[in-house]
């Protein structure tokens, strides 16, 4: 069963047509990674199906939830998806641990005892214990982000989303937070990734979608996307990131 469907989504702002009618099914467990260039609508796609923009028209369901019905309760639909960004988005005034049981008790309600059980655990899964009462800016950028990974964990989430998670890190800490990524992967996490890490996507993803101008030009397994790309678009895009000097 799909968890995500996707149908002739279009989003425009204003004049410029981001998204062109997008398509795009993901079953359970699987790990779609979307690749493009600058501008393609990745980030659009994501917060479409995050809710945080309206699309103009197409449909998409989450978990069988209509997200496009206008009667849909957002609050609700939103809880089963969890949303990393570039930027970390932690509140720097609040400790790790407050962070995270912060919307477990405001959102869920959960008592503060299993809002706080919840966190431990998450941050011990993702190599923080022993981190609960830092503040973001005692920690480095990976940790930072494998906390947001967290916090998005401590909600239930039935989908990850991640919007280029690793690309305001300093390269010696991208490895961590990808490792993370890839033990949701590995433990049956939904997850749509958008990253340039093209190494991850082979080894970690069960498709890729490269997208340019607002469509999905490719999609396919990674070895075929990435490995032997049948469209010219894509092996141009392909061609610029593996070999950025040529
Ligand atoms: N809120 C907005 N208002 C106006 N234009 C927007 C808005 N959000 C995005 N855009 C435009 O939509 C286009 C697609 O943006 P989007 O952020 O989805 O691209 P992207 O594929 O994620 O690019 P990048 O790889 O640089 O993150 C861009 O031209 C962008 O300027
Ligand atoms: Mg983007």
């Amino acid at each position: 069963m799909s968890v995500i469907e996707i149908s002739g989504l279009h989003k425009a702002f204003g004049p410029l047509q981001v998204l062109r009618g997008i398509d795009l099914s993901v079953e359970r467990g699987d790990v779609v990674c979307v690749i493009g260039p600058s501008g393609s609508g990745k980030s659009t796609l994501l917060r479409c199906v995050n809710l945080l923009e309206q699309p103009d028209s197409g449909t998409i369901l989450v978990g069988g939830t209509e997200l496009t019905d206008p009667d849909v309760d957002i609050d609700l639909a939103r809880r089963k998806l969890g949303m990393v960004f570039q930027g970390f988005n932690l509140f720097s005034h609040l400790s790790v641990l407050d962070n995270l049981t912060i919307a477990q008790r405001k959102v869920l309600r959960r008592s503060g005892s299993e809002a706080v059980e919840t966190a431990r655990r998450n941050l011990a899964k993702v190599g923080l214990a022993g981190k609960e009462s830092a503040v973001p800016s005692q920690l480095s950028g990976g940790q930072q982000q494998r906390a947001a990974i967290a916090r998005a964990l401590s909600m239930n989430p039935e989908v990850m989303l991640f919007d280029e998670p690793t690309s305001a890190l300093d390269p010696e800490l991208v490895g961590d937070v990808l490792g993370v990524m890839r033990q949701l992967a590995d433990e049956g996490m939904t997850m749509i990734v958008v990253t340039h890490e093209m190494q991850f996507a082979r080894e970690v993803a069960d498709r890729v979608l490269f997208m340019d101008g607002g469509v999905v030009v490719e999609q396919g397994p990674a070895e075929q996307v990435i490995g032997d790309p049948q469209e010219e678009r894509t092996r141009t895009f392909l061609a610029r990131v593996l070999n950025p000097l040529k």
